[in-house]
């Protein structure tokens, strides 16, 4: 047996949805810089669910679709006022409702495509409103239902705030979910491929991947970075912050990726935004300080900021609860999982790897009362 320690390497299935060859990310053919600028998220869900851009008409019930079935179910919003807010981390809570969804949906378990595209469009349209609404009812405040002639990343910034957004912050989140929505067999994606590929519904693959883009070395390394910069706070303080977690071997959040060496490509739109609506709130220091930190790290250890460093400081400059940084990735990332799922479904093969055994060897059973 040879052991792939992280599966690095490992080639563990063939995918049409998205590519990374050369440090170049595609979707479905589509260069990541391209759509970046030109995208809306609508079209790329189309575009990761169907693998091409839609036509006006198919943008147009796309839309219509999600628009119907952005409202959250009063359950779920009855759920959350149970949950110990104090100690509630908006991640936990995602997992959790997207589990209930599952509950209270009666198709949950039909397996046709049809039934389960529909359950994928239900998904995508709800994410925004589990977020938003958490956010909303831990701060004692009324949900606010959607608008349902707003864009995706508009609605989602007006049922977090009450308020109609700004057209600089509709652009920052509407770039930033066309940059989070699909990124090859990242380890929440095949996290929701393994758990499908038993045959398991949509609701299981999307709550068993939101559990996996939780952990800091994934999604939740955008939060750790804000973590991070608050704690530094000044940019006299960047230089030795950083120095002593080098030299005592500690990771720096935000940089480094498994795949990509040469660096990110997602990383530089992210800094732009994060350059412009820093400067326009009035705070450039997060932006001045990410730059600082970035300069140290690749020129220390030749590591290229990834897709969470600068997405911190544009969400902070958007006003958006830090820990619910992670929770944006996710409402962006589900298209992809949602894409996975359902290319999984149709070419289903159970995914069961090995592991080499290290355990004691072969042992004979002691009676309790013989044992010391
Ligand atoms: C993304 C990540 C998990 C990839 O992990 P990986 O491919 O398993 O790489 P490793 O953790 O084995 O790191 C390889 C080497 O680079 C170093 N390294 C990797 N990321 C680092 C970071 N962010 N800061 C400092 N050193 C880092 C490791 O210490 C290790 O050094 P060593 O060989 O001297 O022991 C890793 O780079 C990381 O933890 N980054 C920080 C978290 C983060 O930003 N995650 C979001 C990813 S989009």
């Amino acid at each position: 047996m040879t052991v792939t320690r992280g599966l690095e390497g490992v080639v563990a299935t063939t995918s049409s949805i998205s590519s990374i060859i050369d440090d170049t990310l595609t979707y479905a053919g589509y260069d990541i810089d391209d759509l970046a600028v030109n995208a809306s998220f609508e079209e790329v869900i189309y575009l990761l669910w169907h693998r091409k851009l839609p036509n006006a008409e198919q943008l147009a019930e796309l839309k219509k679709e999600l628009a119907e079935n952005s409202a959250l179910p009063q359950e779920v919003i009855e759920h959350f006022k149970l949950f110990p807010m104090q100690k509630v981390h908006p991640m936990a809570a995602l997992r959790t409702a997207v589990s209930l969804l599952g509950i209270y949906d009666d198709e949950a378990d039909l397996m046709d495509t049809e039934s389960n595209y529909k359950k994928a469009i239900r998904l995508q349209a709800k994410m925004p409103a589990i977020v938003a609404t958490f956010a909303r009812v831990r701060k004692g405040l009324e949900p606010v239902a959607p608008k349902l002639d707003l864009s995706f990343a508009a609605n989602f910034l007006y049922m977090l705030t009450g308020k109609e957004p700004e057209a600089i912050a509709v652009e920052a989140i509407d770039k930033a979910l066309v940059l989070h929505a699909d990124h090859e067999l990242n380890a929440s994606t095949f996290t929701a491929r393994v758990c499908v590929a038993t045959l398991s519904d949509v609701y299981s693959g999307v709550t068993a991947a939101i559990g996996a883009l939780k952990g800091p070395l994934h999604g939740g390394a955008n939060e750790a970075v804000m973590k991070m910069l608050t704690e530094i706070g000044t940019l006299e303080n960047v230089e030795p912050y950083v120095r002593e977690k080098l030299e005592k071997k500690e990771k720096i959040m935000g940089f480094g990726h498994r795949v990509y060496r040469l660096g990110d490509p997602r990383a530089k739109h992210l800094k732009e935004m994060s350059k412009k609506l820093t400067e326009l709130t009035g705070e450039p220091h997060w932006y001045d300080m990410s730059v600082k930190i970035e300069n140290i790290v690749t020129g220390e250890k030749k590591l290229p900021p990834n897709v969470d460093f600068f997405s911190a400081s544009v969400y902070h400059s958007l006003g958006v609860d830090h820990d619910l940084m992670t929770p944006i990735f996710a409402v962006s990332r589900v298209s992809g999982w949602l894409a996975h799922i359902l290319e999984q479904y149709e070419n289903n093969r159970l995914i069961r790897p090995r592991a080499e055994y290290t355990g004691p060897g072969m042992q004979k059973y002691i009676p309790i009362e013989q044992r010391g």
